[in-house]
């Protein structure tokens, strides 16, 4: 919901100078059909485009999974944030000032701490960065040119040094910067000596946000002390939540921002990462490491549909490989496979055999069940009748969890080519082991019932008109939705928008309803009307019906009321109520 301290009209302004075609056009390839835009739907899988914008209304639907909203909603869903930080960032799109009362005091204070930390954080890597530059005999530049990285990615990627575990402090304190906040921006530890450079003598990766801003970093140990870990990491700060970041993905949504980005690359390493942008190949982002989270495969989908996982070479690799898939394969990516065998990591295959040879192992990845079949069978010696029983079982297994028939032949006819098999008992012994899914029985609507549809979906069609088609006689239709709370705010709404004659569009609405899809507003806003010719004569009708109808229902109450009345005063009273009623029943219908 909207926050009470911005007026309508701000919003109004942000969502006239954040064309919702043009913000969602950053994310989404759109395709114009009809008076809309059109793509999938980030929000859920899907193959064909029910995810539509109107961009008179600046307005989206998905048809597939019924969520809609204006261009915040957008950001909002897109970007994992709350009702302020898209409004912010919305802001920012188009230069427009936070009006600075508008969070609350804790707010403000959170707000302020994070601010502090991010200028922490842009400090420090500058302070890094610039030791890495002036220090050309050190050991972290000297590891750097042992692995080849060129200063155009030393510059890109901001690497950077930390000398000593003294200088980072006290050139943060000279800036004027508390202890306290340089422990909460992960870059300062705390021990009986006092404060110490949380990386100090590590070589420094920045791990930044999908905004391009430092979060935080990843420091390689490069002196040969056994006791040192390999990478020291950020741990989680107000700023850094690690099961959402992923290393390089700002570069990544910079490609998809300039339309040049169809598929991702996952490795693992950050060195990898560089070498891969080192010779062009700049849509791979790093997993650093860790086991993909759904988050991260949220984050990934959002940008692409394609992926291909080239993870480290070791036993480790093929291990994170599979359940990278189960991971991606959960937000509906296409995910092929890459395992490289002639080398530990792709930094390593691409210092032995070049750009060329790394290209074309990524070309001629295998599909991703592919290689889970292909993989799993190398576990089992085929040969022996016993262990081939068993990869049968482990294979049908996996292959029954997809849906489509299609699908399910295409890897069935994978496994016959393994196991030599005819197919038809393998797709015999599938179809036992599926578990048949029980579909809930729909019931059928009692005939009041159809009726009170029937009549809720003309008064959708009512407010819709007031929406849509600004209606003038809307005053003759006042009263008609009382018996819903949800219909009579909106009508209310509506009605003093049209008597204020104030320009409003559909987008307003999202800032001052919690619209559910397929809820009673959902369905008003997607209203499709019957063609102009009959709008007038349909309206007329609509109203016609949906005034008898309630009519209809008072003379029901009245007439309940009239037969259990104990006096002949009461009988009498309801009687001429009853009367009334009938009577304007009859003219309504003449
Ligand atoms: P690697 O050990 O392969 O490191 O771990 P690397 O950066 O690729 O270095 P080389 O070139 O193989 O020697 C892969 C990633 O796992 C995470 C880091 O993000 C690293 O880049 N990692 C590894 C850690 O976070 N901590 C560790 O101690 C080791
Ligand atoms: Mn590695």
């Amino acid at each position: 919901m909207a926050n009470v301290s911005l007026t309508p009209d701000f919003l109004e302004e942000l969502r006239a100078k954040n064309d919702i075609v043009d913000v969602a056009s950053k994310y989404l390839t759109l395709n114009r059909r009809g008076g809309n835009f059109w793509a999938c739907c980030p929000f859920h899988n899907e193959k064909t485009p029910s995810f539509s914008i109107k961009q008179d209304g600046q307005f989206f639907k998905c048809f597939g999974c019924g969520e809609s909203g204006n261009v915040i909603n957008f950001i909002m869903k897109m970007e994992n944030v709350d009702f302020m930080t898209a409004v912010e960032i919305l802001c920012k799109n188009c230069g427009m000032q936070m009006p600075s009362h508008a969070d609350s005091e804790e707010m403000q204070k959170r707000k302020h701490e994070r601010d502090r930390v991010y200028q922490i954080l842009r400090h420090t890597t500058e302070f890094y960065h610039q030791n890495l530059l002036k220090n050309p005999d050190s050991l972290q530049a000297k590891y750097l040119r042992s692995r080849q990285i060129s200063d155009e990615m030393i510059d890109k990627f901001q690497i950077g040094a930390s000398l000593n575990y003294d200088d980072l402090v006290k050139y943060l304190h000279h800036l004027g910067f508390t202890y306290d906040e340089m422990v909460m921006a992960g870059v300062v530890g705390k021990n009986e000596h006092g404060s110490y450079d949380f990386y100090g003598g590590r070589l420094l990766f920045p791990i930044m946000n999908g905004f391009g801003d430092v979060v935080a970093y990843s420091g390689r140990s490069v002196d040969d002390n056994p006791t040192h870990a390999k990478y020291k990491n950020t741990p989680q700060t107000v700023v850094f939540n690690k099961s959402e970041i992923l290393f390089a993905y700002n570069f990544v949504r910079d490609l998809k921002k300039e339309h040049m980005l169809d598929t991702i690359i996952i490795v693992e390493g950050h060195i990898d990462v560089i070498a891969c942008h080192q010779i062009g190949i700049s849509n791979t982002i790093g997993c650093m490491g860790t086991a993909l989270t759904p988050l991260h495969a949220k984050k990934i989908k959002q940008l692409v549909d394609n992926v291909i996982l080239c993870l480290d070479g070791d036993n480790a690799g093929t291990m994170a490989t599979y359940k990278a898939i189960d991971t991606l394969k959960q937000v509906g990516l296409n995910i092929k496979v890459v395992r490289l065998n002639r080398a530990k990591d792709p930094d390593e295959y691409i210092k032995k055999y070049g750009k060329e040879a790394f290209l074309e192992e990524l070309y001629s990845g295998q599909d991703c069940v592919d290689f889970v079949l292909k993989d799993s069978a190398t576990k089992y010696d085929l040969t022996s009748n016993n262990e081939r029983t068993k990869y049968i079982q482990e294979a049908l297994n996996y292959i029954s969890k997809f849906s489509l028939p299609a699908e399910q032949e295409i890897y069935l006819s994978e496994v016959q080519k393994l196991v030599r098999v005819p197919i038809d008992a393998l797709r015999k012994s599938l179809h036992s082991t599926e578990v048949s899914v029980v579909r809930p029985t729909q019931e059928m609507p009692a005939s009041d019932d159809i009726r009170d549809n029937f009549i809720r979906e003309s008064k959708i069609m009512l407010l819709s008109s007031m929406l849509y088609k600004k209606i003038k006689n809307f005053d003759e239709i006042s009263g008609l939705f009382v018996s819903d709370d949800e219909l009579s705010k909106l009508y209310e709404f509506l009605k003093q928008k049209i008597e204020d004659n104030k320009d409003y569009n559909v987008s307003t609405l999202f800032d001052n309803f919690e619209i559910k899809a397929n809820s009673l507003i959902d369905r008003v806003i997607n209203y499709v009307f019957p063609g102009d010719e009959v709008f007038s004569s349909y309206l007329h009708d609509t109203i016609q019906r949906v005034k008898i109808y309630e009519l209809e229902c008072e003379r029901d109450k009245v007439k309940n009321q009239m037969l259990n009345s104990e006096t002949d005063d009461e009988k009498y009273f309801y009687l001429n109520k009853l009367k009334d009623i009938t009577d304007k029943i009859n003219k309504e219908k003449k």
